[in-house]
């Protein structure tokens, strides 16, 4: 079945390799970005050319990768591969030959360590294969090192081979053309080159690159397509690339957050992870960092200074202020933790002012216990919540209160003290 346009029969994913440079302990392609691990993004990149399958080649720390895989529920579409031996990645793509089957289509090759290409780059890409020819990216880095060089024809400027950096000669290293790393193949050729690559060259392994090399001699048209955002050829395979392509992701969801609407003051000062949603018209003020599965809605504040941790819900026109931290926290609409507090395994109705200094303590040193707060309810500055607690619609804590374990502050209420107890005045009335 022919590819539409733009898009891919099956892609194939490199991950196996160890990561060594990382001195990390983790598989390299589960380091995150964002909240999110590597391999999650290179996954959407190639969802996005719509592929009948993904075939993922994993080898270190194949058990945990090969879990993260399949805990993204892509059923049947996704298959996984386990390269026993690292010898190479023209080998990483024999061992996916079987899974590929009978491609008749276009298969894209992608790097498992490369999680900032774009599905608009790809695109572009698959829209250079045609036929039996076959198209890969290249890049003008400022430092081309480490990467292949791209031989042209000197009269022709044609396409004539890569060379791996360990092989080149010193003319050769000069060459500030590099080899991105991402291919589209016509599935026929692929299948029938990819099984003939031999590993005689410098380090021994077989080159997926040499594959390419065969399409030239025998006279397929090989495309180069000069990629035109080189910060999408960065790879990562050191943590300090990590950080360098951290801040680039970093930079595309907060302009997607922009372009929806949420006014984001400084966001050099702004960390959201991947997965955060957002509600336009949301205020997010500096120096404020909140983590993957946090859930904001329209015109919100939060900041400056706020963590919000996973498992926040914030309600419309709720307000998270300076030196709040939440955790597995809802607060209803239009409530307010303003500054100075710790909100953790908590349930906040609607209209409820949470006030300066309050603890919810949800830990007891053994297990985490959830406090729930009704509509309309006031805790006074300093109160700390003793989880489980409850206080309940309209009812006030004084400040300084100590609502201890178990205790339900009943709606209207007045409790105040350590241990907090009911108002009497307003009892007796
Ligand atoms: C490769 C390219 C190089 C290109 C560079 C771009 C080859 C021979 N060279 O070199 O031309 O400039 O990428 O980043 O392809 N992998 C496996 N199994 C293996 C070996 C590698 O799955 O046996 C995977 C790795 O996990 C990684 C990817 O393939 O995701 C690339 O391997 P890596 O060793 O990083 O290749 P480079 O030396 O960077
Ligand atoms: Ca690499």
């Amino acid at each position: 079945m022919p590819s539409p346009r733009g898009g891919a029969d099956v892609v194939v994913v490199l991950a196996a390799g160890q990561g060594t440079r990382m001195r990390s302990p983790l598989p390299k392609v589960l380091h995150e970005l964002c909240g999110r691990p590597l391999l999650g993004y290179v996954i959407d990149q190639a969802l996005s050319l719509d592929p009948r399958r993904v075939v993922v080649v994993v080898g270190h720390g194949a058990d945990d990768v090969r879990a993260y895989l399949e805990g993204l529920g892509l059923g049947e579409r996704l298959a996984v591969v386990v390269q026993e031996e690292r010898l190479g990645t023209g080998h990483a793509v024999q061992c996916a030959l079987p899974e590929v089957g009978e491609a008749t289509g276009r298969v894209v090759v992608l790097y498992g360590d490369m999680p900032l290409m774009t599905a608009a780059s790809l695109r572009e890409l698959c829209d250079s294969q045609e036929g039996a020819g076959m198209a890969l990216f290249t890049a003008l880095p400022l430092d081309p090192r480490g990467f292949g060089r791209v031989l042209r024809d000197p009269e022709t400027d044609a396409f004539v081979r890569i060379v791996e950096e360990k092989d080149a000669t010193p003319a050769e290293r000069d060459v500030e053309e590099v080899n991105v790393g991402v291919y589209a193949f016509p599935g026929p050729g692929l299948l029938e080159y990819a099984p003939r690559l031999s590993s005689d060259n410098a380090q021994g392994e077989y080159y997926l690159t040499d594959v390419v090399s065969a399409f030239v001699r025998d006279g397929r048209p090989v495309v180069p397509v000069v990629l035109e955002d080189e910060q999408e050829a960065i790879g990562i395979n050191t943590l300090a690339h990590l950080a360098e392509a951290r801040e680039v992701v970093q930079w595309r969801i907060l302009e997607e957050h922009l372009a929806a609407g949420v006014r984001i003051e400084d966001p050099a000062t702004t960390y959201v992870d991947w997965g955060v949603t957002i509600g336009a018209g949301t205020r997010i003020l500096p120096c404020t960092v909140i983590r993957g599965g946090v859930a904001i809605a329209e015109d919100c504040e939060v900041g400056p200074f706020s963590h919000l941790r996973t498992g926040t819900v914030l309600e419309r026109g709720a307000k998270v202020g300076n030196f709040t931290e939440t955790k597995k926290a809802r607060l209803g609409a239009g409530s307010k933790a303003s500054h100075l507090t710790y909100v953790g395994d908590a349930v906040i109705g609607a209209r409820t002012n949470i006030g300066a200094g309050t603890v919810f303590a949800n830990y007891d040193g053994v297990a985490k216990h959830e406090t729930t707060v009704g509509d309309d309810a006031f805790v006074g500055s300093g109160t700390i919540l003793v989880g489980p607690a409850r206080v309940g619609d309209g009812a006030t804590t004084g400040a300084g209160a100590v609502v201890t374990g178990g205790k339900s502050v009943p709606p209207g209420e007045t409790w105040i003290g350590v241990p907090a107890k009911p108002h009497t005045r307003r009892t007796q009335t």
